[in-house]
């Protein structure tokens, strides 16, 4: 939801903390602050808007030379996007700085008990709370002081507390929200993610829940919130920095819609034994007897993640003939699901810290389900807290629209499919086809990549229209959906995705003249129905824009636009449908001007409920 980046070692800490803010601004971006502390004088500097706002309100200050600093930038959660309520929060008392990432949820309590003691507060956050409660419970020791903060508060916290007294110390903590510390030579970087750790040393480890890290420039102490210790565990960070900057594209998204012919072949990479007709991952090898023996599939997730679920259910439906569902993580947790004897639950994140994804995992482990996890970030907490999962290997995600983790995620879960149905019901021949039409995935869609400028400039045609229609039957009803979220989140156009079966009972009746409708309507079992309800939509005086297969030029009598895609099997071919459509929404943002890669209001990686 933020960023948080906090340095201390022999190094100038302003510039390692603004460029490590601006490799994390896709977590958040409403505004971003600083605190550095020179001497034993402690500075801040914040700014409403991007980090290059903050680096300009910078340029002319004194006081921002020193080794130790932390900075920010913010999702609001609790108060306006004010300079005010920016990160980092200070204390006069002691002279603290702290930045956090998260939702204190009983801050309201605290702050009227705070108050009572005498302090002041000057923003609307939650933050600040924490903040003047570290301050209210300083005794000389910044690291016990936080730890006797944390005692008290509820919520979700990644925090890093500096304090002029004790100008050695950087501490911080984590409960819900991410914090990886890397280890330098006599420095230390602490990150929301790698990205900002990366360029300066790839030695880190994570912090877990209730996590209290005292670092100095030599060395740090790892304890939890009661002050007992801990032996974190150190791993290599495994990302290139070129996986991280744009490479000549102008925007992250566009550069990762192109990634994916490449992601795809990384996910699918020495998994898929053509030879022996059968898949090998060894994240599941451990539990292929449960896997085996499991009655039901409930696939979990929020937003993209869960489109791709519902992909991985019709999969798992189709071929392995297990009853599976998909539920959004949000509702499931709360909806006191039952979960019968054998259920595997399915969590499916790009960012594996989604808070809603994390807790519906938490309330299936605690109810008896083997908890399997379709995971981008290696090492990230839903990776960590499930029993057994599969990496989607496509390489770090920074659009905060969702694209190569997508189709990373639709064949992370074919592959899962196909090693499941294996176990049960599917020979050898089958898996090999199945496989085949795989390995062909990457090429098929660097075909429809060289199709970019015709989608341009179909898009062109319509970008001006504030409603669209986006269906699909069958496995391409969730790309429908997809298609829809894209176009929405970053286009701000409003769009509806839907079976394209439900029109007609009742969304119909918003078609008008020129709306423009997206279907997809690739060969398949479905082709003829799919037909008709274009027919519908036409008669109505709607735009039709159809995702066809090639060759299939009888369609052109009955849509006004085309996008050919490769012939494909049915069950991969969302993993072709959606690249057009993750093109037109590229297209429609660039060409109404709006920022691509951080669109408004949202942020990439959601960690609060
Ligand atoms: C997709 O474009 C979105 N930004 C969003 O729906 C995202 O997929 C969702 O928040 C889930 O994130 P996750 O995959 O990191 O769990
Ligand atoms: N709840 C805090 C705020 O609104 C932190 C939000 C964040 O994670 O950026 O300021």
């Amino acid at each position: 939801m933020c960023g948080i980046v906090a340095y201390i070692g022999h190094r100038v800490a302003k510039p390692i903390l603004l460029e490590g803010l601006k490799r994390l601004e896709y977590r958040g971006y409403d505004s971003a602050g600083i605190a550095v502390l020179e001497g034993n004088k402690l500075n801040l500097c914040k700014a409403v808007g991007r980090v290059s706002m903050l680096e300009e309100k910078l340029e002319n200050k004194e006081g921002f030379d020193g080794s130790l600093g932390l900075c920010h930038t913010r999702w609001a959660t609790h108060g306006g996007v004010t300079d005010f309520n920016a990160h980092p929060h200070r204390d006069d008392r002691h002279g603290i700085a702290l930045v956090h990432n998260g939702i204190i949820e009983n801050y309201a309590a605290l702050k009227t008990y705070l108050q009572e003691k005498g302090h002041r507060f000057a923003s609307e956050t939650d933050t600040e709370v924490l903040a003047m409660l570290i301050s209210e419970l300083y005794e000389g020791d910044l690291e016990a002081a936080v730890q006797a903060a944390l005692r008290e508060v509820t919520g979700a916290y990644a925090i890093a507390v500096i304090c002029e007294k004790e100008p050695g110390t950087l501490v911080v903590a984590r409960k819900g929200s991410p914090l990886l510390v890397g280890i330098g030579n006599d420095e230390h970087v602490v990150a929301s993610d790698a990205a900002a750790i990366v360029a300066h040393t790839t030695q880190a480890f994570m912090l877990d829940d209730y996590n209290v890290v005292k670092i100095s420039k030599d060395g740090f102490r790892t304890s939890d919130i009661h002050n007992t210790p801990l032996t974190p565990k150190i791993t290599q960070l495994e990302i290139d920095l070129q996986e991280i900057e744009l490479g000549g594209y102008s925007h992250f998204m566009l550069k990762e819609i192109y990634e994916q012919p490449k992601a795809l072949r990384a996910c699918v990479s020495g998994r898929m034994d053509l030879r022996e007709g059968r898949v090998v991952l060894g994240g599941l090898t451990n539990f292929a007897k449960e896997l085996t023996k499991a009655r039901r599939v409930i696939l979990t997730a929020q937003g993209t993640a869960l489109h791709a679920a519902m992909i991985g259910r019709y999969m798992l439906e189709d071929l392995v003939k297990i009853p599976s569902t998909t539920e959004y993580a949000s509702e499931f947790r709360y909806r006191n699901p039952v979960i019968e004897e054998n259920t595997v639950v399915v969590a499916v994140s790009q960012s594996g810290e989604t808070a809603d994804t994390l807790a519906a995992l938490h309330e299936a482990k605690e109810r008896g389900a083997l908890a399997l996890g379709v995971i981008n970030v290696v090492g990230s907490t839903i990776a960590r807290e499930t029993d057994a999962g599969v990496y989607l290997r496509v390489g770090p995600e920074i659009g905060v629209a969702s694209t190569k983790a997508f189709t990373g995620q639709v064949a992370a879960l074919a592959l899962v499919t196909f090693f499941m149905a294996r176990k049960r019901l599917m020979s050898a021949d089958q898996c090999r086809e199945f496989m085949q039409e795989m390995e062909a995935i990457p090429g098929k869609i660097e075909r429809i990549l060289e199709l970019d400028s015709k989608i341009k400039s179909i898009t062109e045609k319509y970008v001006e229209r504030e409603n669209w229609l986006f269906l699909g039957r069958g496995y391409n009803y969730p790309t429908a959906l997809e298609g829809a979220l894209k176009l929405k989140e970053i286009s701000y156009i409003h769009a509806e995705g839907m079976p394209a079966a439900e029109m007609k009972h009742g969304p119909i009746a918003l078609i008008n003249e020129g709306m423009p409708a997206v279907f997809i309507a690739n060969r398949g079992r479905q082709y003829e129905k799919v037909m008709s309800n274009i027919q519908e939509v036409r008669s109505r005086g709607g735009h039709v824009i159809a995702v066809a297969t090639e060759g299939d030029n009888e369609i052109r009598k009955y849509v006004q636009d085309v996008m050919y895609i490769p012939d494909v099997c049915e069950p991969l071919s969302p993993l072709l449908a959606v690249v057009p459509l993750q093109l037109m929404a590229y297209h429609a943002a660039v060409l109404r001007g709006h920022d691509v890669d951080k669109p408004r209001n949202l942020a990439k990686s959601v960690t609060v409920e």
